[in-house]
């Protein structure tokens, strides 16, 4: 076995000074830390030599070989922008321009008058987690209050996001584990608690990690609320047009907030539904009163990011421009979108289907009455403890599993496995 450098240091000492004192080190006050709750799953599948394996833990949607998909989109993107010749120069602190602007389209529409009227400030961002970031040093700096009222359940990185920003974190109720379905009055109920200025994050579509999502009335009624009640709302935009396959539906909690004469704030992240998922592109958004107020916020934004990162990665950034700039590619990749949410409904169903078939007499109609690319399955600590052990079957600790893993390969498989630890 060859040696690391530090056993390599640490014997030429030894050789030099005939001893090896044990010197203290700079850091032997750090603790090992918990591997990441999703990230984690993936590292313990890799080692998993079982080639039964399924990995359904992290969100990353695969083909239904189980392989990882570059949408033919994308693809067609790069070869344009090859032809360009573009150079590898920095982009500027807020990002490519147009970028910016066709992100922005696609989640508020083209025929926005806060696009129109140019009453927003946005910054490109290192995919959703960074817009989340960026979004939450601004808050911390400007917002009244600083605390963030973020549901149970929510993305498990979403706390330490906030919490790193320096924010408060508040939960209130949004999951019913009794119905697999939305706790609305609770949700009502927790927000009608929040003091005035509290920022509310809300999933925009297709919630994770449980699938459920407030229906259009309920949305209008949280607006309603969080107007009446002077709460400020912070949408996590990260699967935009997987929810139903449709960009423009999925951003209807958007759309009724800005309707209603809410400003918010918006995070967006292109690694799902354009499948970038390494190229990090994302952007954070708020919308202003007028022109003005969009300057002043951008130069604050601008200053957030340069302290941060300086400037973002241009490649990612460049590929979405071209898709949504260019309509006959837009229109390939709205198709592509839907056919990835598509897959995912059949799985849901075959799934259910499936388990009927071995014998479950569980009530699992929430597999397909949850949308999106997850599926909260109800599974508890120790269901999931012998998926894991016993069949290789990988999700997180919460029973979360990553439908975008499930394939008509694997799902008898999988059907089978849930089978025999619920029983
Ligand atoms: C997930 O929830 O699995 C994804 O958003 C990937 C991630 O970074 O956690």
């Amino acid at each position: 076995m060859s040696m690391s450098k530090c056993q390599q240091l640490s014997s030429a000492l030894f050789k030099q000074q005939g001893s090896f004192r044990m010197m203290s080190s700079w850091w032997s006050n750090v603790q090992q830390g918990p591997p990441d709750a999703i990230l984690g799953v993936t590292e313990a599948f890799k080692r998993d030599k079982n080639p039964q394996k399924i990995n359904l833990g992290v969100g990353a949607y695969r083909d239904d070989n189980g392989n990882p998909y570059v949408l033919p989109s994308v693809i067609q993107a790069e070869h344009n922008i090859m032809k360009k010749n573009l150079n590898k120069e920095y982009a500027p602190i807020n990002g490519i321009a147009e970028f910016c602007t066709e992100s922005i389209k696609l989640a508020l529409s083209d025929n926005s008058p806060i696009v129109k009227n140019k009453c927003y400030a946005s910054v490109q961002s290192i995919s959703g987690t960074g817009a989340l970031r960026v979004g939450g040093e601004f808050l911390q700096r400007y917002a009244p209050l600083k605390t963030i009222w973020v549901p149970i359940p929510t993305w498990g990185n979403h706390g330490q996001i906030f919490k790193f920003s320096g924010l408060e974190v508040k939960t209130y109720r949004y999951y019913d584990p009794k119905t697999c379905g939305l706790d609305f009055s609770g949700m009502i109920e927790d927000l009608s608690s929040a003091p005035t200025g509290s920022v509310i994050l809300l999933h925009a579509c297709a919630h994770n990690p449980t699938g459920v999502d407030p229906k259009p009335e309920q949305w209008k009624e949280l607006s309603d609320l969080l107007k009446k009640k002077k709460l400020f709302p912070f949408f996590d935009m990260a699967y935009q047009g997987f929810a139903s396959g449709n960009v423009d539906h999925d951003a209807l909690a958007v759309h009724t907030f800005l309707l209603d004469g809410h400003q918010i704030a918006l995070a967006q992240s292109f690694a799902k539904n354009m499948g970038l998922y390494g190229e990090r592109v994302g952007m954070f958004t708020l919308t202003s009163l007028d022109t003005e107020e969009a300057e002043r916020i951008m130069s604050q934004l601008k200053i957030v990011v340069r302290g941060m990162y300086s400037n973002p990665p241009i490649h990612g950034a460049r590929l979405v421009s071209e898709i949504l700039s260019n309509s006959q590619l837009k229109n390939q990749w709205m198709v592509e979108v839907k056919g990835m949410a598509n897959r995912i409904i059949s799985v849901r169903n075959k799934l259910k289907e499936l388990l009927a078939k071995e014998g479950s007499t569980r009530n699992w109609n929430h597999i397909t009455d949850q949308i999106g690319m997850f599926c909260y399955t109800g599974l508890e600590k120790d269901h999931v403890k012998k998926l894991i052990e016993e069949h290789s079957i990988y999700l997180t600790n919460d029973g979360r599993i990553s439908m975008a893993g499930v394939t008509s390969k694997n799902v008898g498989y999988l059907a089978s496995a849930m089978h025999k630890v619920t029983s």
